[in-house]
């Protein structure tokens, strides 16, 4: 049982995506628990404060180390979790980075909306600063979604069909092959006859050629990361 904790405030957006499909199925049964808290709830203010001006002037407002200290101190008790702030500034996050969170037992994350954070949250409570891309969101929240989603269908049982996770693209290291369903043909358009043969070894080669063949178009770079093995090599010459 992997927990998740999210701080957060608006904790209504995350209403839909914890309770649906995967993540849904994942808590019911048992693999992920998730709590959503509204940092403001530990403001030490009686006005519910948790932001303020700039020292040193400016504009905006930067979110105040108290209520995220003892929000964070609140779920956290004894133990350590890993104390993750979303923002743009972060290490870009990747599937590698998905399957290191997936082997944790606790994560926090932290989600700020328009405001900067006082630079001790990052300094003193924060242990991993996640950004999922070069572009600036409105607020953490939907960021901390992504990671969340990538790390719980990694957790043992989130999906039906194990064998779906390990064929991902990124964990091979490949973009994925074309799929196809019925109709055979549509319109016109026909399943390649190969996978209509039933002829699984074939299928299997015709499948990681086609992989490597996609994923040098789209995404050269990783096929640039090591040496190729030779048998990859060899399709990719065909
Ligand atoms: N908050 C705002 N933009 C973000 C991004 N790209 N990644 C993570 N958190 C963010």
């Amino acid at each position: 049982m992997v927990k998740i904790d999210i701080l957060t405030l608006f904790p209504e957006m995350f209403d839909g995506v914890l309770n649906s499909s995967i993540l849904g199925k994942a808590q019911e049964k048992g693999i992920v628990q998730f709590q959503v808290i509204n940092f403001r709830d530990y403001s030490e203010s009686k006005h519910g404060t948790v932001d303020d001006t700039p020292y040193g002037g400016g504009g905006g407002m930067v979110l105040k180390p108290e209520p995220i200290f003892r929000a964070v101190e609140a779920v956290a008790g004894d133990a350590k979790p890993r104390v993750i702030l979303m923002c743009p500034q972060g290490r870009p996050y990747d599937q590698k980075m998905a399957e290191e969170l997936a082997g944790e037992e606790h994560l926090v994350f932290i989600c700020g909306h328009y405001e900067g954070y006082d630079e001790r949250i990052r300094q003193y409570l924060v242990t991993d600063e996640i950004s999922i891309g070069d572009y600036v969101l409105t607020g953490g929240e939907l960021a901390a979604m992504v990671v969340i989603d990538s790390v719980v269908r990694l957790q043992p049982g989130a999906l039906g069909n194990q064998s779906s996770a390990e064929k991902d693209s990124f964990t091979t290291g490949l973009l994925e092959y074309p799929h196809y369903t019925r109709p055979a043909e549509f319109r016109g358009w026909k399943v390649p006859d190969i996978l209509l043969s039933g002829h699984h070894a074939n299928i299997e080669r015709w499948r990681l050629k086609e992989s490597l063949r996609r994923t040098r178009e789209r995404r050269p770079d990783l096929l640039e990361k090591g040496e190729l093995p030779d048998e990859w090599k060899a399709l990719l010459a065909e």
